[in-house]
């Protein structure tokens, strides 16, 4: 009997939950043995790992988080801790790994696979900064949560006539902004990818005012060159303008709660399709999703196709917003 390892890695996101409990249903379904890593790459160096039936994952479908933890683990980005790592998935009997994470635990994933161990890569994280695939795991709860709070944010922002910055999360990925602020309504989204000066920003907020909008809602990303944050923005508006402005920075609030129905279903068929890649014996791949259908290709591609903003949709805001 083959035995399958599985880990989620980095910044958890809502729907990792999903995954794993695809990936053990079904890796048992077709005999596999199933263990399970605690807390990423680090619980492979430190032996925290157990092995995971089907009633292990009962219940955990609708929960945000990772029942196996999370982690950053710096040891695994070196050599000597990699080759260590594959010392204790042998000793473990561990055939294949199955990395549940964004694109540094992909890249962790590609270095076990250069040192010979089968590894293969599931999409999960709130940044939708992974070029190959459509959308990855928690992007789409993140999107909700952010634009529950805009929503709530736009009521007061109205009544008291403010200009409100909200701050989003994205790491160097601007979707998040971008869709939310999109959806949200947002008179302005500033992203990593289309760098705003502080002027525009104002003179943006000015015309508007002109014409009678006396709020205004900003989304912000986080890691927009030469806006250092929200706090900063404000205080760069005051300084040009005679705004009243509030800022909100969502912050972890983003990675929790519990998945929407497009995130659980997206977990479950990418779970499904990395265990199904295996008994089809390929790996050193990523699965992810393309036009809704599942795709698969080697991590090695995956990581050398550069994520672009989607400009039809960020000029299509900019004229909505108006
Ligand atoms: P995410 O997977 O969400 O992008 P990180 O970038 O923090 O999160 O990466 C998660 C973990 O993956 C890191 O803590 C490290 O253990 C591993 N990792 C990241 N980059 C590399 C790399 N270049 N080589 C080996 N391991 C890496
Ligand atoms: O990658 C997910 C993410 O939430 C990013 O959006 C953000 O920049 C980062 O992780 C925050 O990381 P931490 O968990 O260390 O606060």
């Amino acid at each position: 009997m083959k035995t399958i390892g599985v880990l989620t890695s980095g910044g958890d996101a809502p729907g990792m939950n999903a995954a794993i409990r695809a990936v053990v249903r079904s890796a048992i379904y077709y005999g596999y043995k199933v263990l399970g890593i605690n807390r990423g790459y680090r619980g492979i160096l430190e032996e925290d790992i157990e092995e995971m039936g089907l009633s292990s994952v009962g219940d955990i479908i609708q929960r945000g988080g990772t029942i196996l933890k999370s982690s950053r683990c710096e040891e695994f980005k070196t050599e000597e801790g990699r080759v260590k790592a594959v010392e204790v998935l042998e000793k473990y009997g561990i055939d294949y790994l199955i990395v549940i994470g964004g694109d540094g635990s992909f890249r962790g994933a590609e270095k076990l696979s250069e040192l010979g161990f089968p590894a293969i890569g599931i999409p999960g994280t709130i940044d939708n900064d992974l070029a190959y695939t459509d959308y990855t795991i928690g992007f789409d709860t993140a999107q909700n949560t952010v634009i529950d709070a805009i929503s709530k944010i736009r009521d007061t922002s109205s009544s008291h006539e403010r200009i409100n910055i909200i701050e989003v999360m994205g790491r160097n990925c601007g979707d998040l902004a971008l869709f939310t602020g999109l959806a949200g309504g947002a008179e302005s989204i500033i992203i990593p990818e289309r760098v705003m000066d502080v002027e525009e920003v104002a003179q943006r907020l000015e015309t508007t005012q002109k014409r009678g909008k006396k709020h205004s809602i900003i989304v912000l990303a986080e890691g927009v060159e030469k806006i250092e944050s929200a706090g900063f923005l404000k205080d760069k508006l005051t300084e040009l303008g005679n705004f009243d402005v509030r800022v909100t920075v969502l912050g972890h609030v983003q990675r929790g709660g519990s998945p929407t129905a497009f995130d659980r279903v997206l977990a479950s068929r990418l779970g499904f399709k990395a265990v199904e890649l295996l008994i089809d014996g390929k790996s050193s791949r990523v699965v992810g999703i393309k036009n809704n259908e599942i795709i698969d290709l080697p991590i090695k591609e995956a990581l050398q196709e550069k994520k672009e903003i989607d400009k039809n949709i960020y000029e299509m805001a900019k004229i909505l917003s108006m």
